[in-house]
């Protein structure tokens, strides 16, 4: 069976701020994420987990290496197909309703009419949002723009989510859900990537955890296998980035 995330030796480039100069992103990294495991994307501001996610969703060129989504190479449109995303700062269409958001990223994977209707009412309950469905976006907390934002991620029942920072804004019973949806689509066989800096959420929720820091991976493995009896997943990811630093 073909890995859901498979990352060999990416490397990501950006222009620096000096004519000439470069930024290093990413310097190397290889990564795999089978498929039915929810998996943690951990590492310090700056470490370069938005860039991977950019360069799985295709926004972004890598300047070398090669990364694949279920066998195909993200270069190619068709691999994006299976996939849901919630962006680190959803806050586009600030002029559609919430129902109007999800009815058109429906339409955008081609979802018959008839079966959309039903589709957006389930979703709108299940991050809680009915309420507030018919409100302009630019009406909405940040929280609530976090939650359409997962419910437009999984308008097309994805086989892999890509969430970046998905519990940031929620408040703790807004965290239960989406902990619960996640849950979810892991029962159902489906593929999580998320990238986090709330650990004791990982803890919880996580099959497998990798630690990216300055561009690459420093540890991966389960939560068991790298944590200590007695010591915290927080600990554990202090310790290893202060030696990573080193
Ligand atoms: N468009 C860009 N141009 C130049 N540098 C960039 C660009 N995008 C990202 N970078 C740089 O790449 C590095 C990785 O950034 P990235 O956003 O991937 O980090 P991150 O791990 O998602 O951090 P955070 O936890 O703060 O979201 C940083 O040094 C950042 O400044
Ligand atoms: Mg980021």
């Amino acid at each position: 069976m073909a890995k859901a995330i498979d990352i060999q030796d990416l490397v990501v480039e950006f222009p620096g701020a000096r004519r000439g100069s470069a930024v290093r992103a990413l310097q190397g990294l290889s990564l795999s994420v089978e498929q039915g495991h929810v998996y943690g994307f951990l590492g310090p501001n700056g470490a370069g987990k938005t860039t991977t996610m950019h360069v799985l969703l295709g926004f972004i060129r890598a300047t070398s290496g090669v990364a694949r989504l279920f066998g195909e190479d993200v270069r190619h449109t068709i691999a994006r197909r299976r996939i849901g995303y919630l962006p680190e700062h959803p806050n586009t269409y600030r002029f559609l309703t919430g129902r109007e958001l999800l009815h058109m990223a429906g339409r955008l994977f081609g979802l018959p009419r008839a079966a959309l209707q039903a589709r957006v009412a389930e979703l709108l309950a299940q991050v809680d949002l009915e309420a507030a469905a018919d409100r302009r976006l630019a009406t909405y907390s940040r929280g609530m723009l976090q939650r359409i934002g997962l419910a437009q991620a999984l308008v097309n029942d994805p086989d892999l989510m890509i969430l970046d920072e998905p519990t940031s804004g929620f408040d703790p019973l807004g965290r239960a859900r989406i902990r619960a949806i996640i849950a979810g689509e892991r029962e159902r066989g489906k593929t999580v990537f998320f990238s986090s800096h709330e650990l004791s959420e990982v803890e919880r929720l996580c099959d497998r955890v990798g630690i990216l820091s300055g561009g690459r991976l420093v540890t991966e493995g389960s939560v068991a296998e790298l944590v200590k009896a007695g010591e915290s997943l927080e600990q554990y990811f202090i310790s290893t980035i202060r030696s990573a630093a080193n």
